[in-house]
């Protein structure tokens, strides 16, 4: 039998999803630090970019469950001299029992899923980032309740975490609202996917209206350095500031997965006032993972 991986938020059904949402708001609201259902337990992860938050909370999240976890860097490995995934994926799972992958192509992690023996978990590729949604999702439910009905803004760039707020769309049953400058909208076959759970607008403003939850990211993602200037100007109207807040309904939320850039892509205003809840996502990535690898590394094979 093969393992249960966490490639995409579509690896999961909605009621899984609902499960693992409620499951980090009860580790979140108490720790039994007798409660070790990972003991002996080993994590690799992989990263073939920087992370602060995915590899403090996966980290600390063994750790917590009497498990330990393992930093690899393809350069210090043979991954970066060539060693083939496949390869790669059979010797690393047959030593450890999950791996996560951050990595620059979606391919590399679905690739190794196929080879591992072990589930293997996304941390973040181009394509995908569906971790921090588990941790939005959580952050809203907790504030808010079931998301269900409700109208999400995307504001930016169509890229990996537009792409995991589709996919929470489909599962999670909430209406997707998207502004996007011409030329970074997201990509065409996962908008066709969703069907009726996307619209798109042709400004912040229009998208905002009525909206339960207001979400940005970076307009140049890891990677897309050398794009910064051309995306700076691109991206110059489709700021989050305090007007496109004020579109949105009274009591509506702001996220943003971190880390951000105050002045670009949202205002220090927004980004620091009432209506953020960005230091409570980046605490979900702790408790929403747990939940994700007590799912997962507690019967790898159900
Ligand atoms: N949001 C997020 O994934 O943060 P890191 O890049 O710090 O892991
Ligand atoms: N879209 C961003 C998310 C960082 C957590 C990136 O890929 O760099």
């Amino acid at each position: 039998m093969n393992p249960r991986h966490f490639i995409s938020l579509l690896d999961l059904s909605s009621d899984e999803l609902r499960h693992l949402i409620r499951r980090a708001i009860t580790l979140k609201s108490h720790r039994d630090p007798d409660y070790q259902p990972l003991k002996g337990q080993v994590l690799a992860m992989i990263f073939e970019k920087s992370s602060t938050r995915t590899r403090i909370s996966f980290e600390a999240g063994m750790s917590h469950f009497g498990g330990s976890a393992l930093f690899l860097s393809p350069r210090d490995t043979q991954l970066g001299r060539g060693e083939p995934l496949r390869d790669s994926a059979k010797v690393i799972s047959s030593m450890v029992d999950g791996i996560m992958l951050r990595t620059d192509r979606h391919d590399t992690v679905t690739t190794f899923a196929e080879h591992s023996s072990v589930p293997v978990i996304n941390g973040l590729t181009d394509e995908q980032h569906p971790c921090q949604l588990l941790a939005d999702m959580q952050t809203y439910f907790e504030l808010r309740g079931d998301i269900q009905g409700k109208i999400v803004t995307w504001i930016g760039d169509g890229n990996n975490m537009c792409h995991s707020y589709i996919h929470a769309a489909m599962r999670l049953g909430f209406i997707l609202h998207i502004a996007c400058p011409q030329g970074y909208h997201p990509d065409a076959s996962i908008v066709a996917e969703a069907g009726a759970c996307v619209k798109f607008f042709d400004t912040p403003l229009a998208a905002a209206q009525q909206a339960d939850l207001i979400v940005t990211d970076v307009w140049a993602s890891m990677g897309q350095e050398d794009e910064q200037n051309l995306r700076a100007t691109a991206f110059k109207s489709y700021q989050v500031d305090q007007a496109v807040m004020d579109n949105a309904r009274p009591d509506a939320l702001f996220m943003h997965c971190l880390p951000a850039h105050r002045g670009e892509e949202v205002s220090a205003e927004v980004i620091d006032g009432p209506q953020s809840v960005v230091f409570s996502e980046a605490e979900n990535r702790l408790h929403a993972q747990k939940a994700l690898l007590e799912f997962l590394m507690c019967n790898p094979l159900s």
